[in-house]
């Protein structure tokens, strides 16, 4: 496998870091995962501007995002990537010795890693839907931002997969904010529900994606906190990410969901986004 490290595209294992690089000791950097259609990088502009944007928030001084596309693409010939590609560009403020906690006096070289990997077939999750766990929502306050940062999702994760679940879903006081990876929705009256924009959730691409969706096919929806204690008023649940796509949710901790049929407004969503994904 070859990535890209240090400014050049070498194997994997040829990949050194310092163990002084910030992302190693203090998880000081961020991320974006993208993946293709047909080939081509999905709604790259609209990655490219979140990455920018979380660089610009934790003042990470990287400049060159416009060179990551060439190297994402030539990383893609040069795994032989035959299917579709998972893209992950991780970028942390660099090398810097002695470990202090504030930034480095002297300027330093943010360390640039990318990957590309082929996609796992999500069809059965797509079809069947998933079971998802209610957990806590312990994260930091700036969920906006795609930080590495990322031990409060890892250990809500792994209690999901400890109980067979495909995704934990956040609660902050009462209101549930989204998945660990993923953003979550809710359907009642063929209204489309999920939590608003602000520094509780990472504006998800997919999200995005289904509102525009909702906005060209005229279907209601609306940004606001769904609470805890009422998701059985709800009709459906799916969740949303770059690699889950549209997952119906046909089970939240021990209740089962319209006896484990994905829901009806979901399909139609799912349909409309293969459609443009097929037409990419
Ligand atoms: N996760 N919310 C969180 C906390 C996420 O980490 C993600 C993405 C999303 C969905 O965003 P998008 O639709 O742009 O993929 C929402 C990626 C896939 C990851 O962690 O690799």
């Amino acid at each position: 496998m070859k990535v890209f490290l240090n400014n050049s595209i070498i194997l994997v294992e040829d990949g050194h870091i310092s163990p002084f690089d910030r992302g190693f000791l203090f998880a000081d950097g961020v991320y974006e995962s993208i993946r293709t259609y047909n080939k081509k990088l999905f709604r790259y502009e609209d990655h490219l501007e979140r990455l920018g944007r979380s660089l610009k928030e934790t003042r990470i001084d990287f400049k060159e995002l416009d060179s990551l596309e060439n190297i994402i693409y030539e990383l893609m010939i040069k795994n032989e990537i035959d299917e579709e590609a998972l893209v992950y560009i991780q970028i942390t403020r660099g090398t810097a010795m002695p470990r202090t906690h504030s930034f480095p006096k002297e300027k330093i070289t943010p360390t640039v890693f990318i990957s590309v990997v082929e996609l796992n077939d999500n069809t059965e999750e797509q079809t069947k839907g998933v079971k998802v766990i209610l957990q806590e929502d312990v994260r930091w306050l700036r969920c906006d931002v795609k930080s590495t940062s990322l031990l409060p999702v890892i250990l809500a994760s792994q209690k999901a997969t400890e109980e067979n679940a495909a995704e934990a879903i956040l609660v902050r006081d009462g209101q549930i904010t989204e998945g660990t990876h993923t953003n979550f929705f809710a359907v009642k009256d063929e209204t489309i529900y999920t939590a608003p924009k602000s520094r509780l959730i990472l504006e998800g691409i997919t999200r995005k994606v289904v509102l525009e969706f909702c906005d060209k096919f005229k279907i209601d929806y609306r940004e606001e906190f769904i609470e805890k204690d009422e998701l059985k008023s709800f009709d459906e649940f799916f969740i949303t990410s770059t690699t889950k796509e549209i997952t119906p949710v046909t089970s939240i901790d021990y209740w089962t969901i319209n006896d484990a049929d994905p829901g009806k407004v979901t399909k139609s969503l799912q349909a409309v986004f293969k459609k443009i994904a097929e037409d990419y």
